[in-house]
């Protein structure tokens, strides 16, 4: 089947499924120069259902390969989101012919039975997938909420190693170990009485970083539904330390990886390989107030940007930063600079910096030929956007709500946009903040009108990435 990727609102430069219904990343894998994209996935209609994992292949997190189904629900239930690793050493015996195999971990979702762990594994690259015959591997001790399992390998100084298992638990981060994927042990549970508690935890993720000064820092990802900054879906972080059995954070203000309402249920890629030492990030743009009724029909939802995270400090606090990956690059043409304003956009697929002309309020107003507009402004306190007369806005009474975000002791100084026909991507100060959102224009917005900042604009264009 050939698909036409041009329907209206058809994201260009972002990943989106074929056909049908898409939610969260799951098993994000490099495995031989391939950065392996599985995501939720109901193949039989465009609103959530019976859960699947969709694939895509990629070679630089942007073009990308549509493969068939790699898993289908079973008698266990639905397959919920999870990860994937390779298992280096073979440590579950489930690789054959010498071959480290990947292994996806993944819940099982059943209409009667709490939710519980199984895994499967491919000894072809993630091409053909076989369940593990003893599956689940891991049960809840009762409670309905137990998924989204996150694994990594762990070891310690004396370079003793175990798998860890970070695990979505209602309203708390579980951990658990194992030496070979298959045998489960419960190590503790995360739960500071300061995080948010909105809705229930899922999604995790738990990696290290270097802080600037070359401190090796733990992070933990949890995603909340709802109760995000800006209602709804949001992925909020922890920094701290993690001993291979505990985690403890540092500090208790909470942090969010992405302050708009579409970036939800991102989490990073396993098995970079140490030369790159990336940590390469990726979400769902969308979120669950609206998910489900947006005015596509074809297909629905797209992926965020890759995203590389970097620790940063500001105000002597560490924050995670998100930039887009350098790979971009790949698909970005003609880089011009412009002293129009507004800018009239040659193609409607852009990166836009603008750098500030001064301290004082800013604004950016995106829009169209049927004077649809996307409002962004700045003062000293907060970056907001207002998309509610950015397009079609009524098939949800929460879709035109302001977003806020903080800027206490964030400088705008350069504001960098990410443009495409139905998304936008605002990062400040090189990552420093970030918002994303969706919305629904008529036509693509192609006039950027800015005050507060220096007339001359560096504007670059993308290809796109299914022609
Ligand atoms: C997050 C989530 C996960 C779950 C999946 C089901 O968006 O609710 O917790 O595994 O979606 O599709």
């Amino acid at each position: 089947i050939s698909y036409e990727f041009d329907e209206p609102h058809r994201p260009q430069y972002h990943f989106s499924p074929p056909e049908q219904w898409m939610n969260d990343p799951n098993g994000m894998v490099y495995l031989d120069g391939e950065y392996h994209l599985f995501y939720q996935h109901y193949p039989d209609s465009n609103v959530w259902g019976p859960m699947h994992w969709g694939h895509a292949i990629s070679t630089d997190m942007i073009h990308w390969e549509h493969l068939p189904i790699a898993l289908y629900p079973d008698s266990l239930g639905y397959i919920f989101s999870g990860s994937a690793v390779i298992d280096h050493g073979n440590t579950s015996g489930l690789g054959t012919n010498g071959i480290d195999p990947m292994i996806a971990i993944y819940t099982y979702h059943h209409q009667e039975d709490p939710q519980s762990q199984g895994i499967a594994f491919s000894n072809d690259k993630g091409r053909s997938w076989t369940k593990y015959d003893k599956n689940p591997v891991l049960k809840s001790p009762g409670i309905p909420d137990f998924r989204d399992p996150k694994v990594s390998w762990y070891e310690d100084a004396d370079g003793n190693g175990k798998w860890i298992m970070t695990l979505a638990v209602k309203d708390r981060i579980s951990f658990y170990s194992s030496p070979n994927l298959i045998d489960w042990k419960h190590e503790s549970d995360f739960q500071p009485d300061w995080a948010a508690y909105g809705g229930v935890w899922e999604c995790p993720d738990l990696f290290t970083l270097k802080t600037t000064g070359g401190e090796e820092k733990w992070v933990l990802l949890v995603s909340i539904n709802p109760g995000g900054p800006n209602g709804g879906s949001a992925t909020q972080y922890f920094i701290g330390d993690f001993d291979g059995g505990q985690f403890s954070a540092e500090g208790e203000k909470v942090k969010w990886i992405d302050y708009g309402t579409d970036n939800y249920a991102g989490v990073t890629w396993s098995n970079i390989p140490e030369n790159d030492g990336r940590r390469l990030f990726l979400g769902w743009m969308s979120n669950w107030q609206y998910a489900n009724i947006v005015p596509t029909t074809e297909w629905r939802s797209a992926m965020t940007l890759p995203r590389s995270l970097e620790l940063i400090s500001i105000a002597d606090e560490d924050y995670l930063a998100s930039r887009p990956v350098a790979e971009i690059s790949n698909l970005l043409s003609q880089n011009a600079t412009s002293n129009e304003n507004p800018i009239l956009l040659e193609n409607p697929l852009a990166e836009i910096k603008l750098k500030a002309s001064d301290a004082g309020n800013k604004s950016i107003v995106l829009s169209n030929k049927e004077g649809e507009s996307l409002l962004i402004s700045m003062d000293m306190e907060q970056l907001k956007i207002d998309r509610s007369k950015a397009g079609k806005v009524d098939f949800s009474e929460v879709f035109s709500a302001i977003q806020h975000a903080p800027l206490e002791g964030l400088k705008v100084e350069e504001v960098t946009l990410y443009l495409d026909r139905s998304s936008i991507e605002i990062f400040i100060n090189d990552g420093e903040m970030v918002m994303t959102t969706i919305f629904f224009p008529s036509s693509s917005f192609n006039s950027v009108e800015h005050t507060g900042f220096v007339q001359k604009a560096e504007i670059a264009y993308f290809q796109s990435i299914w022609k």
